[in-house]
């Protein structure tokens, strides 16, 4: 049966990792998947992060199921508490719920499964462009995507009228996807006042926003990067938010995520977590208990939480400096085109524009790795690295 099987294409990110890590050129640079890396090129364990866990170590007394299934209480509360802030009306009234799942994917795909077999869902409506994991993640789950305009690759930026007439047009019962900060693979969010429009069609048009959420506290503030999530928290208004502590946590391998329905009254939510319970036990039955636990002791210590911040303001602000000193680098080097529209996009991700073959040719000729549609990680760029791979550019480029 096996060998009757053709062999499936790489997945568009994951697929370069495999590949980065058999080229044998000690230049080589990685600016592919979405993960953070300091100024030594290393991606480290947070120090709260290990100082939390050297408490676990110590306290914890058993690996018994966590129960509910549907995760812990007290990780629901810290996701809430971050997502909406403490003393929201949400939080107060009891209509959300969380459920613990393993990284911001299994949220999408929990979220997925629900919306197919529970609420009727046929398609979800997608920017773009988008992840390239999302088509495949609501695919698997038994929905077909629809795309709405998002990015104006002719002048690098939101391509803000025709996304909201597309937005208008979707009616009540459908679903739409919104990248809650940090748009994966564009970097380009809306202003507030734009979120404030979208958030007034959704309302208008009765259609359910689904916020992909994976990046809070990478573009500009952990609170600051709620924002435009808050312009959808009116009273009895109902949506979903995928999160993940993947990137502010740096916690990639012990897959923390959560999906939190927002329902228009406590009763509402809590039909939604009994289904989400059943969802989930036939998925993947539980969670793993320990990546949670880490962001639990880390948020509700206020010494520890400290740290976090701390941490990932470090983090941010690295990234907001690489992306300053790669459009001054490339300058430097005479690139003709004016990279600056860099420095107005958020988190780790920018479209560059680099072309298909831009883009094979910096893996071929330079060792430099970039997804296929021209994003790069600029959390990936050093100040060493970055002489090297304004160079490949400029070499690409012609000049
Ligand atoms: C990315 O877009 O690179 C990240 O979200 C990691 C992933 O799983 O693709």
């Amino acid at each position: 049966m096996f060998n009757a099987l053709d062999m499936a294409p790489p997945d568009p990110i994951l697929g370069l990792i495999e590949t980065f890590k058999k080229d044998p050129n000690p230049a080589k640079i990685n600016l592919s998947i979405g993960v953070y890396r300091d100024a030594k090129n290393q991606t480290p364990v947070l120090q709260c992060v290990k100082r939390a866990e050297e408490r676990l170590v110590s306290t914890e007394s058993t690996k018994n199921y966590v129960s509910p299934n549907s995760g812990a209480m007290d990780y629901a509360a810290a996701v809430q508490e971050l997502l909406f802030g403490a003393d929201h009306e949400i939080v107060k009234s009891n209509r959300a719920v969380t459920a613990h799942t393993p990284g911001g994917t299994g949220a999408l795909r929990t979220a997925g499964d629900f919306m197919k077999g529970l609420l009727g869902a046929k398609r979800i409506w997608l920017s773009e462009p988008t992840w390239p994991n999302h088509p495949s993640v609501f695919e698997a789950a038994g929905l077909e995507s629809a795309t709405y305009p998002y990015y104006d690759a002719a002048n690098k930026s939101l391509d803000f009228e025709p996304m909201l007439d597309a937005l208008k047009k979707i009616p009540s019962g459908e679903f739409v996807l919104l990248h809650g900060c940090c748009h994966n693979p564009t970097g380009m969010d809306p202003t507030p006042e734009q979120w404030k429009a979208i958030a007034d069609v959704a309302a208008k048009q009765g259609w359910m926003p689904v916020f992909d959420f994976a990046y809070q506290g990478l573009a500009d503030g952990i609170r600051e990067d709620a924002a435009g999530l808050s312009q959808f928290l009116g009273a009895g208004q109902e949506l979903m938010i995928c999160s993940s502590f993947s990137k502010n946590f740096g916690l990639y391998n012990e897959r923390v995520g959560a999906l939190t329905v927002v329902g228009e009254s406590e009763t509402a939510a809590e039909k939604a977590l009994s289904h989400l319970k059943r969802v989930i036990r036939t998925n993947y039955s539980n969670p793993p208990a320990h990546g949670s636990q880490i962001v639990v002791t880390v948020l509700n210590d206020p010494e520890l939480r400290k740290l976090w911040e701390g941490e990932v303001k470090e983090m941010r602000d690295r990234i907001a400096g690489m992306r300053q000193l790669f459009v001054d680098t490339l300058k430097a080097k005479g690139v003709k085109q004016d990279f600056a529209f860099l420095t107005k996009q958020k988190g780790m991700f920018s479209f560059s524009g680099l072309t298909k073959d831009h883009v094979a040719e910096l893996r071929d000729k330079h060792a430099v790795y970039i997804v296929g549609s021209g994003r790069i990680n600029v959390a990936g760029m050093t100040a060493d690295n970055m002489d090297a791979l304004c160079n490949a550019i400029a070499a690409v480029l012609g000049g």
